[in-house]
């Protein structure tokens, strides 16, 4: 018996012994019923096997227990030896990087920053920019209407009107964001982004407009020099009006950006005097930028999230 219990394998084994010896019907048990029919030295040794016996099924007990135990311990362990998974650190967005690219230029030649809602009314997305309703220059603009009314910003030209609505002249400011249209393809999507420079004080004048420009995109592109081509141009909120291309590194014009000086009735909509103040604007597509910059073709991956893209070096 004492070979069988410290050879019991599982609790189950052991408790089936310890029923079959000490249960009601236990061999131990029977022959306990029976001590007082026996000699003084075989009761002495019949306790002694009793005891001897009880205290084996507490060991193995025990024993097994334990093994128990440690054997649900060693599949919880951590192994703290496992390779630890790649570092995922990302980088910051292109279109994040062109941006604290542009702030920290325009910023250093005294322009402020400034958003504006992108569910903008009627007034600031068009009437105050000399777009008043049936204006044709509405048309260039492909718009998301709002039932009520208001529209989806389709130029950031309305931070424009937020900015000289809430500062007044003389200011000098850059407004940035999203910007809508109905439009889709490798270089359009219905969502973009703008930005945008104004500069309005006494005496500002056309060549103001081209050397700030000039000297931006020389800083941005990192070149030492930037070949700029002006061309004419139509926008209902500056007169004249201008666009702006630059020779590319493959000695091909591109067009940069759209500018102008500003329209004496923007001035006015905005309660300054066009006959004591005068400005320019300008505005570009900030995701092109971003495209020129990076050599990328194609403006949806931008809005992909794609994290394997995100990870190319160079952004
Ligand atoms: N708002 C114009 C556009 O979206 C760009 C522009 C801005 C032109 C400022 C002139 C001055 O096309």
């Amino acid at each position: 018996m004492q070979e069988q219990i410290k050879n019991a394998k599982t609790l189950e084994e052991l408790q089936s012994l310890y029923t079959a010896t000490f249960g009601k019907n236990g061999t131990m048990t029977a022959r306990l019923k029976d001590m007082k029919n026996l000699a003084p030295d075989a009761r002495a040794e019949l306790n002694r096997e009793n005891t001897e016996l009880r205290e084996l099924f507490k060991l193995r007990q025990s024993d097994l227990e334990n093994a128990a135990l440690m054997s649900g311990l060693a599949k919880q362990r951590l192994d703290a030896s496992l390779n630890p998974l790649p570092e995922n650190r990302g980088t910051l967005h292109p279109l994040t990087q062109v941006l604290s690219n542009v702030s920290e230029i325009l910023e250093s030649f005294g322009y402020e920053m400034w958003t504006g809602p992108e569910i903008e009314d009627d007034w600031h997305n068009f009437t105050a920019l000399n777009t008043p309703e049936y204006h044709p220059a509405r048309d260039m603009q492909d718009t998301f209407f709002l039932e009520n009314g208001n529209v989806m910003r389709t130029q950031t030209s309305a931070i424009q009107i937020r900015s000289m609505d809430a500062h007044g002249a003389p200011i000098k400011m850059f407004g940035i964001g999203a910007t809508y249209r109905k439009e889709m393809d490798a270089t359009h999507t219905p969502m973009f982004h703008q930005i945008e420079g104004l500069y309005i004080d006494k005496n500002i004048t056309m060549s103001d407009l081209i050397s700030d420009v000039r000297e931006f995109l020389k800083r941005f592109f990192e070149m030492d020099d930037v070949k700029l081509r002006i061309r004419p141009s139509y926008f209902p909120f500056t007169e004249p009006s201008i666009e702006i291309d630059m020779m590319w590194r493959d000695n091909k014009w591109l067009e940069i950006m759209g500018a102008g000086m500003v329209h004496p009735n923007v001035l006015r909509n905005c309660n300054i005097n066009p006959d004591e103040y005068q400005g320019f604007a300008f505005g570009f597509g900030w995701d092109r930028l971003a495209m020129l910059k990076y050599g990328l073709n194609d403006l949806r991956q931008f809005y992909d999230g794609d994290v394997r893209w995100l990870q190319k070096t160079g952004f």
